[in-house]
């Protein structure tokens, strides 16, 4: 049997987000974000479940660390909620909600798991929404305020920093399609978020480096699909690259090379005289460690129905399929080398920078649904979990062998959570939570995991 083996300091993670594990949604004096509006007006979220108690790990975080140390974890990769450290998004701290991630991170370091902190993941303070959220230029700056008090208050302990996590979802979900909060739907208003999300990026690092007491790492965490064409014909190569600007360039442009692919778009012509100001691109060009999130890939067909990119996202025949996506680990693999040829290679990173300054890269998200159920025996059985671990562990690994240099993997997720506005169906854990007791148990996906992190590999 062949084995394939990780480098002795490979970082084994699993990684969650705060609204969608801790419930205590209005506790300790915490404020109120916009998914706890969202998924408090009917309609928007399957079955109008909420996020209210969710798993419980704002209570449950002791028992949660213990679970991570039984999987051999290195790392924990989770999100703060801006909204229980400052319940308005600016002005007053909330000193007992810096007390829960201190007791987090107190908890983790105690069991020698590294904290790895991520400053936002889609919930931001509703009071920042009622002054117009992303699309107000305002929003960046008080992301830096909050960036510079967490770094103020935790870089003492916590060497790893995430400013964003997917900022073009909260965008693109949030703000044009409307199918996360705040649920706007408006492609100009869609574009005006992701430009100051993406300024509060260098807004941020530059405060978190400000307050740093120790040296730290400072990244962000991309959703990034490889694009494909639905057919050899022209126009579907197009829309494939049309569909790739808007996925990807839009997003590695600005925080690897400064630049911005916006002005390809109508839509982005006329935004980048209105919003884009002096000085804005180069402050994105600011990363310490690129985040890749892949799940799946993405094929493309050329349709004009389609507004911005006039292509529509096709499913071929032929392959697994999960209940969100195709299956498809191949994809993992071609992603990290054209991050590596376009962004990393010699003459691609920051001229003047050599590619020793270049930025790690770390997987941190990678998972699969699945409708998993506990058997009469107490196990979750969920072989397809492993399958999907294994495939796509094996093209991480055969990127790695191409002398690309990926530092670490985080699965999605830790335990089953709130998959937004799909409710609590699709279960993503590598532990399984029953949601009536809240009882936790470990799958057997967690159990292989455990065993790869042991031996820092597996047998093909
Ligand atoms: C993210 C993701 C997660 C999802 C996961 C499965 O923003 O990182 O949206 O929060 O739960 O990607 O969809």
């Amino acid at each position: 049997m062949q084995k394939i083996s990780f480098p002795g300091d490979f970082i084994w993670g699993c990684a969650s987000s705060a609204y969608q594990v801790e419930g205590s949604w209005n506790e300790d004096g915490k404020g109120p974000s916009i998914w706890d509006t969202f998924v408090h007006t009917p309609g928007k979220i399957a079955g109008n479940e909420t996020g209210d108690v969710s798993t419980d790990h704002y209570h449950r975080y002791k028992e949660d660390v213990a679970l991570m140390k039984e999987l051999g974890l290195d790392a924990y990769r989770f999100s703060t909620a801006w909204s229980r450290i400052m319940p308005d998004g600016s002005g007053k701290v909330n000193q007992a909600g810096l007390g829960f991630y201190d007791r987090l991170v107190d908890e983790l370091l105690g069991n020698k798991i590294e904290p790895y902190i991520c400053l936002f993941h889609y919930d931001l303070p509703q009071a920042l929404q009622d002054k117009g959220g992303w699309p107000n230029r305002d929003t960046a700056y008080a992301f830096a305020d909050y960036a510079r008090l967490m770094s103020d208050h935790f870089s003492d302990r916590v060497k790893v920093w995430f400013t964003h996590n997917e900022p073009w979802v909260s965008a693109m979900a949030g703000y044009f399609s409307g199918e996360h909060a705040p649920g706007i739907k408006d492609p100009l208003t869609g574009f005006k978020a992701l430009h100051h999300l993406f300024l509060s990026h260098g807004l941020a690092a530059e405060a978190i480096r400000a307050s740093a007491k120790q040296p730290l790492k400072i990244g962000i965490t991309l959703n990034l699909n490889p694009v494909y064409p639905a057919s050899a014909a022209k126009k579907d190569r197009e829309a494939t690259r049309r569909m790739d600007t808007a996925l990807n360039r839009l997003q590695l442009d600005p925080f690897l090379k400064g630049t911005t692919p916006l002005q390809e778009f109508a839509v982005g012509k006329v935004l980048s005289k209105s919003i884009v100001k002096p000085g804005d691109l180069e402050k994105m060009h600011s990363l310490d460690l690129l985040g890749v999130n892949y799940y799946s890939r993405t094929v493309a067909r050329y349709d004009p129905k389609f507004p911005v990119v006039a292509a529509k996202q096709v499913f071929p025949d032929g392959n697994e399929y999960s209940r969100m996506w195709e299956i498809y680990p191949e994809g993992i693999y071609e992603l990290l080398k054209r991050i590596w040829k376009d962004y990393f290679t010699p003459g691609s990173v920051k001229p003047g920078v050599d590619e020793k300054a270049a930025p790690e890269i770390m997987i941190t998200e990678n998972g699969v649904p699945i409708p998993d159920g506990v058997d009469f025996d107490g196990r979750v059985r969920d072989e397809r979990r492993i399958r999907y671990l294994r495939t796509h562990l094996y093209q991480v690994h055969r990127a790695m062998q191409e002398g690309i240099p990926v530092r670490g993997y985080f699965h999605w997720s830790l335990m089953d959570n709130f998959e937004w506005a799909l409710g609590y169906a699709p279960r993503f854990g590598m532990i399984y939570v029953d949601y009536e007791t809240l009882n936790r148990t470990i799958k057997d996906s967690g159990r292989w995991f455990a065993g790869v992190i042991r031996e820092n590999g597996f047998e093909l």
